[in-house]
């Protein structure tokens, strides 16, 4: 669970692209933290939007796990800049649905320019 959540290649690059998108890198995992402790510390490093982080933090490795199943059980390739987009879709998704603290975190930003996956998509 730790590696597939917090230790494997991809799952840092998609947490990596997500929370640069918001404007939230502070809430990435420190060497220091475990699963646990990343969980519960992670998103209270953005004040004022700790309820927000938390939804993108828990909507992001919702989908890193479903994308997994995928790709064991139905031969679904990962990538990284398609599940990034789909986690942004779904993020309005939610919204919509009435997760109204999401509304604090700019969702609609432009992902960095510097992004390298941006020719993939
Ligand atoms: C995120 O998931 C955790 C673990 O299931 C849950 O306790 C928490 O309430 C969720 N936070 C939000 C804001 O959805």
């Amino acid at each position: 669970m730790a590696h597939l959540l917090m230790g494997c290649a991809f799952t840092k690059a998609v947490l990596h692209e997500v929370l640069a998108r918001v404007g939230a890198l502070c809430c990435l995992p420190r060497p220091y933290e475990d699963l646990v402790a990343w969980l519960s510390a992670g998103a209270r490093r953005l004040q004022g939007k700790v309820k927000a982080t938390r939804s993108l933090l828990n909507l992001t490795l919702w989908r890193i796990w479903k994308l997994r199943n995928a790709c064991i059980f139905e031969g679904a390739t990962p990538v990284v800049a398609r599940l990034v987009e789909d986690i942004f879709v779904e993020a309005d998704l939610w919204r919509a649905a009435g997760a109204r603290a999401l509304d604090r975190l700019p969702l609609h930003a432009r992902p960095p320019d510097s992004s390298p996956f941006t020719t993939l998509v």
